[in-house]
C-alpha cells in the first residue's frame, strides 16, 4: 500500500509555478493576480479562502480578497462581479461556495467571464472540459487527475466508482475519469444518495473517488483488494481534544481500508492540498489566455 502525498505534490506543483513567475516577471511582465470574492463569515469558507491568499504569496502571484457581508444584495454582488470582469489587473478569480441562501448562485456563476473563471464553474468552461476542450478545470478535480498523473496510477479501462454528483467535484471527475486520455479511459459509475445497493458498485471498483461528505462511510468490507482509493471529504467533527475544537475527517474508513488498497490518499493531506495548487495552475493559465484574448 502507498500514501498518495498531496501534500508533497501540491508543494511540487507551487515549486513549478514560482518559476514560472520567476520568467514571467524576468521579461517585464506583471505576475499572475487571483482575487477571491468571499461572502459571509463561514468558518471553513473563511479557511479556505484564506489559504489561497497565502498560496498566492507563496509563490508569488498578487491577490486580492473582496469580503463581502453576508446580507449583500444579489445585484449588489453582480455589479462586484461586473468590476473584476472588467478589471484589467485581475487574471483571473473566484466567488467562494456556498453563498447565502437569499443568493441565486446559478445567476452568480453566469455572470463571471469564462476566460477569467479560474474555477471553471461557468457552463462554457463545463461545457469544453466535457468535449474535451482545453479549458479550467475545475481545481478539485483537476488536482485528482494530477495526483492520478504523477502516481503513474493506471486507470484506463479501470473500473471507477465515484460517490457523488455535486457539481464541483462528483460530476466533473466522472467526465474526466470517461475522457480520453492519460489519466482517463476509465469505466465510469457515479453513485449517490439514490443508488440501490451501493456497495455491488464498490465491490467492483478498481479506482473509488468519494466526494461524499459522511464521514467514514466507505469501510472496508466495501471495497476489494488492490483497490485505488481517492478521498474528497473535508468534514469538519467536533473534537474537544483538539484545539480547534474540531478535526477533519475523509470519507474513507482510512485505517481499516488502507490494508486493502493499493493507494490512498490521507485526509487531510491528500486532495485537500492540492485543491489549492490546481487553482494557482489555473490562474498562471488564465494570465496567458488573456494576453491573447485582449
Ligand atoms: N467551495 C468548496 N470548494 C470550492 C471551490 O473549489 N471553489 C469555490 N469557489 N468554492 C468552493
Amino acid at each position: 500500500m502507498e500514501i498518495i502525498d498531496g501534500k508533497k505534490i501540491s508543494n511540487q506543483i507551487k515549486e513549478e509555478i514560482k518559476y514560472e513567475v520567476q520568467n514571467i516577471i524576468s521579461k517585464g511582465d506583471k505576475p499572475p493576480h487571483l482575487a477571491a470574492v468571499l461572502v459571509g463569515e463561514d468558518g471553513a469558507s473563511l479557511t479556505y479562502v484564506g489559504s489561497k491568499v497565502s498560496s498566492c504569496k507563496q509563490v508569488g502571484f498578487k491577490s486580492t480578497l473582496v469580503k463581502l457581508p453576508e446580507n449583500i444584495k444579489e445585484i449588489d454582488l453582480l455589479s462586484k462581479i461586473a468590476e473584476l470582469n472588467d478589471n484589467k489587473e485581475i487574471d483571473g478569480f473566484i466567488v467562494q461556495l456556498p453563498l447565502p441562501k437569499h443568493i441565486d448562485e446559478e445567476k452568480i456563476l453566469l455572470a463571471v467571464n469564462p476566460n477569467k473563471d479560474v474555477d471553471g464553474f461557468h457552463p462554457t468552461n463545463f461545457g469544453k472540459m466535457a468535449l474535451n476542450m482545453k479549458t479550467f478545470i475545475p481545481a478539485t478535480p483537476f488536482g485528482i487527475m494530477e495526483l492520478l498523473k504523477r502516481y503513474k496510477i493506471e486507470t484506463s479501462g479501470k473500473n471507477t466508482v465515484v460517490i457523488g454528483r455535486s457539481n464541483i467535484v462528483g460530476r466533473p471527475i466522472s467526465i474526466l475519469m470517461n475522457l480520453k486520455g492519460i489519466p482517463g479511459d476509465s469505466t465510469v459509475t457515479v453513485v449517490h444518495s439514490r443508488t440501490v445497493n451501493l456497495e455491488s458498485y464498490t465491490k467492483n471498483a478498481d479506482i473509488i473517488i468519494s466526494a461524499l461528505g459522511i464521514p467514514g462511510f466507505v469501510k472496508k468490507e466495501m471495497v476489494k483488494k488492490g483497490v485505488v482509493i481517492i478521498d474528497v471529504g473535508i468534514t469538519r467533527v467536533k473534537d474537544n481534544n483538539s484545539t480547534r475544537g474540531y478535526v477533519i475527517r475523509g470519507d474513507v474508513d482510512f485505517n481499516s481500508v488502507k490494508e486493502k488498497a493499493s493507494y490512498i490518499t490521507p485526509v487531510p493531506g491528500g486532495v485537500g492540498p492540492m485543491t489549492i495548487a490546481m487553482l494557482l495552475k489555473n490562474t498562471l493559465l488564465s494570465k496567458s489566455l488573456l494576453k491573447n484574448n485582449y
